[in-house]
């Protein structure tokens, strides 16, 4: 374990913390300790290939348990956290947003408040490089009308309960660094997509639907723009900004890569009408689908919904060298694939039958074509 930093990751086990504890463990210089409470968003099997492994530790239990997470300091003195637990799901938070309330706003405080207790007991020096980097989303800032971008100087402006739970968070780290000096840097990045994203989310759900052959939801117009950035390219900025910001530092992390909802769906039917066309798939060619396009309908809005982000990464491509790296149809192929490979991931997150559907339809062409 020598020369390895030890550091506190929550929210491991969701999609982004997956595969972020995965990078920081494999990047060598990292002990990981994963605290997650496996809400129904984790998925027991998504970091099955780090159990046992020397540089990983996993604690099941909740942010907001003040008694565990001091002791979690007091049993690994790490050098830093990265703060990602969080209800994360748009939707969920309209229809009850307590949860939300308590996970993001209440157990972020409690992190920051333990972190503080900890951090102020160690020596200057040690106090003088830890860090608490606080993930975030540029969601805090509402919404763009057709043109400019969000950017680290953005008014908070949160529209769904969601947001203003993760607003708050945002406002408790900024006070925690300005009232006590804890050495804090906030991330606001926009909408991820990749491996291990939770079946609910709009990129695996129509990749999902699709394949089952069933509807592909479209909110409203389908106008509604997000700016996509692959996973792994945020999970490359937050290391960094870790690695190399400064306290009170924020940064604001996008793709550069701004699409239509409907333009994403699309994209979605063409690259599967490519690897898994719906003619040579029975339980689809019985439906007489040709193309996946033919299952898009569009739905009633979503309430408040924000209809356009756009980042500005100006900043942290300029202080710290970061920039994207996978382009958005190399990304998209690279998710649909991994979905396709993984239906035993996708039934346990779903607790539904990917994997059987695979057995059926699908893994006959994937033996076929090797
Ligand atoms: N997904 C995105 O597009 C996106 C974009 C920008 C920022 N973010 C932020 O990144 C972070 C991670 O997002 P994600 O998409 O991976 O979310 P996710 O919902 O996939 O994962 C959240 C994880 O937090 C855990 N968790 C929930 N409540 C907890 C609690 N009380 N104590 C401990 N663990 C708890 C869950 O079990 C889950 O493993 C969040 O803070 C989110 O706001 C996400």
């Amino acid at each position: 374990m020598a020369g390895k930093q030890t550091v506190i990751v929550t929210g491991g086990s969701g999609f982004i913390g997956t595969n972020f504890v995965r990078l920081l463990v494999k990047s060598g210089g990292y002990r990981v300790v994963n605290l997650d409470a496996l809400t129904y968003a984790a998925n027991a099997l998504s970091l099955v290939d780090l159990e046992g492994h020397p540089d990983y530790v996993f604690v099941k239990g909740s942010i907001t348990d003040r008694e565990l997470v001091s002791s979690l300091f007091a049993k690994y003195q790490p050098v830093g956290v990265f703060h990602l637990a969080a209800e994360s799901h748009v939707d969920r938070s309209i229809v009850n947003a307590e949860d939300f309330v308590q996970t993001n706003v209440v157990g972020t405080y409690t992190m920051l408040e333990s972190a503080r207790a900890y951090w102020k007991g160690l020596s200057d020096e040690k106090k003088h490089s830890f860090r608490f980097l606080h993930v975030s989303t540029d969601e805090v800032f509402g919404s763009l009308g057709e043109t400019g971008y969000f950017n680290e100087e953005t008014p908070y402006a949160p529209n769904s309960p969601y947001s203003a739970s993760k607003a708050s968070s945002d406002h408790f780290v900024r006070a925690f660094h300005h009232t006590y000096g804890l050495p804090t840097i906030i991330t606001n990045c926009s909408n991820n997509y990749g491996p291990y994203q939770f079946p609910e989310k709009m990129i695996p759900l129509m990749i999902m639907n699709a394949l089952s052959g069933k509807p592909l939801p479209v909110y409203g117009d389908g106008m509604n723009v997000r700016d996509w950035l692959y996973v792994e390219d945020h999970c490359k900025a937050v290391k960094l900004a870790f690695e190399k910001g400064q306290p009170g530092d924020v940064y604001t992390i996008g793709g550069n890569n701004e699409q239509k909802n409907i333009d994403v769906v699309n994209q979605i039917c063409v690259i599967l009408d490519d690897i898994a066309p719906p003619v040579e798939i029975p339980q689809l060619r019985e439906q007489g689908l040709k193309s996946y396009r033919e299952l898009i309908r569009f739905v009633t809005d979503r309430p408040g919904h924000d209809r356009r982000y756009a980042i500005d990464s100006t900043r942290i491509r300029r202080e710290l060298g970061w920039r994207a790296e996978v382009g958005f149809e190399a990304g998209l192929r690279r998710t649909i694939e991994w979905y396709l490979s993984n239906p035993d991931w996708v039934d346990r997150a779903s607790g539904g039958s990917f994997g059987e559907w695979i057995q059926k339809n699908y893994a006959w062409r994937a033996e076929e074509s090797k």
